[in-house]
């Protein structure tokens, strides 16, 4: 039932027994991934900013679906939910058969005023149902894989929640037109996305004129930005639904391929998980901004891939599942306590008959990240794109969890130190309950802000530092300085 990535993901779903096949997997990914490199880094910018003749998106008439939409209960879900549960797919191409999967989760209280969110996980090809199940969705899964639990920092306490799983070929997701998986890449992701929101707004139009925002995380790095962009800048030309963005979050983002290579080693060896002569090397012989490597800097980042061991590098400080049958735990599951069979237990869940049922889905083999489809264009660097959403007015807030490995915090701080930006609040601590949740530097027209003790997937590990940073991010507002 497990699904093995076989395409290059920044989250992934590996090692059925062993973290070196974990280790080696991702070792294959990065070069695969220098291999495809195209170099096309403002092609976004350019391409839609001379199109001034708007063309129109697939659309069709959504009257009526809502409510068929509608969740009765999840199974096994606890007592007490207080609040409107809806999943199902979206057209976004009938000629080929296209359709998205979306789960959507609304606020308890006043829904009716609060910003709709849209939340994306990356890969590319990973499923969103990790965020919406594993992060910061209203339940988390116990252990037994069959029953859930609630999550006290869900992000829905403050705003209404859509997950949507993307490009088709992702979880639920599909095409009945099975080549178009091998069409994947950045720029039909974005483009079906885009489809789908003038689409779900016509099924649920109270949210039309909502407040709108993007988050996401790891290669949603390239999601959220890209489709930003591809919002304001339809925005201007279009005839059909306006969609009333107002900013974006991302979360240890992949948004710069060269200064994210450099940011990942600089970190093994910061964090004592690289010897000092490999990091050496890889300085002496490395050169990010060059696509094609020589053959000794290949040998010393082999050497700091061998170097950090069985370790899980989303979250270099966490342990490992030792146990995928799960069968030895007693413990059910704690919002404080993160369970590192995570994996296992969201495709127990989402596997259940009953449970894809309550979802409205069609029979699937559900997989946490998609075995096929084919990643064809996949931009070198996101920061043009960062640039443009600054300068239309778009909030923009980088958060990192700060024991990451694979897209480090130091990571985003040369990504971000390329763009220059002025800086307008100078580098703080925030607090929570009287302890340091994370820092923040505000530069004009964005935020860095980090969460300590968080990984890859930051409200997995922190979920109230987590849910304080994204309703500051909300209301515009730094979290508090004491
Ligand atoms: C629908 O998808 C097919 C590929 O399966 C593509 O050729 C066609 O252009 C798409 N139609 C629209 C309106 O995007
Ligand atoms: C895909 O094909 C099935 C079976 O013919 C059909 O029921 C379904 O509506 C199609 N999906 C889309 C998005 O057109
Ligand atoms: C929107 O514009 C397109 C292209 O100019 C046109 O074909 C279409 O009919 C317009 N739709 C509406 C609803 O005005
Ligand atoms: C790295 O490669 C880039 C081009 O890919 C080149 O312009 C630059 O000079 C190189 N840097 C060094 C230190 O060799
Ligand atoms: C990039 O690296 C390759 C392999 O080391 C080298 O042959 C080439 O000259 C470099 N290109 C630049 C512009 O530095
Ligand atoms: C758990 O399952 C594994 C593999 O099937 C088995 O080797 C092990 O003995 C089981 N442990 C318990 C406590 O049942």
């Amino acid at each position: 039932m497990i699904k093995v990535i076989t395409t290059f993901c920044l989250l992934a779903l590996f090692g059925l027994s062993n973290a070196d096949i974990q280790a080696n997997k991702l070792f294959e990914l990065l070069k695969l991934k220098r291999s495809i490199n195209s170099p096309i880094p403002n092609t976004w910018v350019m391409s839609k900013e001379t199109t001034k003749e708007y063309s129109p998106v697939y659309s069709a008439q959504q009257d009526g679906l809502a409510e068929g939409d509608k969740i009765d209960a999840l199974p096994g879900q606890p007592a007490g939910v207080n609040f409107n549960q809806y999943s199902g797919y979206v057209t976004v191409n009938q000629t080929a058969g296209r359709a998205l999967f979306y789960y959507f989760v609304e606020s308890p209280t006043d829904s009716s005023t609060k910003p709709l969110v849209l939340w994306l996980n990356g890969g590319p090809g990973c499923s969103s149902m990790i965020g919406a199940m594993s992060e910061l969705g209203p339940f988390r899964i116990n252990s037994d894989g069959k029953t859930l639990f609630m999550n006290d920092y869900a992000w829905s306490n403050v705003a209404n929640m859509l997950f949507l799983e993307s490009p088709a070929g992702v979880g639920f997701s599909y095409s009945n037109t099975t080549s178009d998986y091998d069409h994947s890449g950045d720029k039909n992701t974005a483009a079906d996305a885009y489809t789908f929101l003038v689409n779900w707004l016509e099924r649920f139009p109270q949210y039309k004129n909502r407040d709108f925002y993007i988050t996401g995380e790891s290669y949603a790095g390239h999601y959220v930005p890209q489709l930003a962009y591809t919002i304001v800048s339809y925005n201007k030309i279009t005839n059909q639904t306006i969609i009333n963005i107002k900013g974006i979050a991302i979360g240890n983002a992949l948004i710069d391929d060269e200064t994210s290579l450099e940011g990942m080693y600089d970190y093994w060896w910061s964090h004592a998980i690289n010897s000092d002569a490999t990091h050496k090397a890889i300085l002496k012989y490395c050169n990010f901004s060059n696509d094609s490597s020589s053959e000794l800097c290949d040998k010393s980042t082999d050497k700091a891939w061998d170097e950090w061991g069985d370790l899980d590098l989303y979250n270099i400080y966490a342990p490992i599942c030792l146990n995928p049958q799960r069968n030895a735990s007693t413990t059910t599951g704690s919002i404080n306590v993160f369970d590192p069979c995570w994996q296992y237990i969201l495709v127990d869940y989402l596997n259940s008959s009953p449970v894809q049922k309550a979802l409205n889905v069609k029979p699937t083999s559900w997989g946490v990240c998609s075995d096929v489809i084919t990643w064809n264009d996949w931009e070198t660097t996101i920061l043009p794109i960062i640039k443009y959403l600054i300068s239309n007015d778009q909030r923009v807030w980088v958060y990192s969890g700060d024991i990451d490995g694979r897209v480090p915090v130091t990571s985003s701080r040369y990504a971000i130190n390329t763009l220059n930006l002025p800086i307008e609040t100078a580098w703080r601590p925030w607090y929570l309950n009287k302890e340091v949740g994370g820092y923040l530097e505000g530069y004009k027209g964005l935020l860095l802000i980090t969460v300590r003790g968080a990984g890859h997937t930051v409200p997995s590990y922190q979920p109230q530092r987590a849910l304080t940073l994204f309703s500051s991010f909300l209301g515009g507002m730094l979290p508090p300085s004491s």
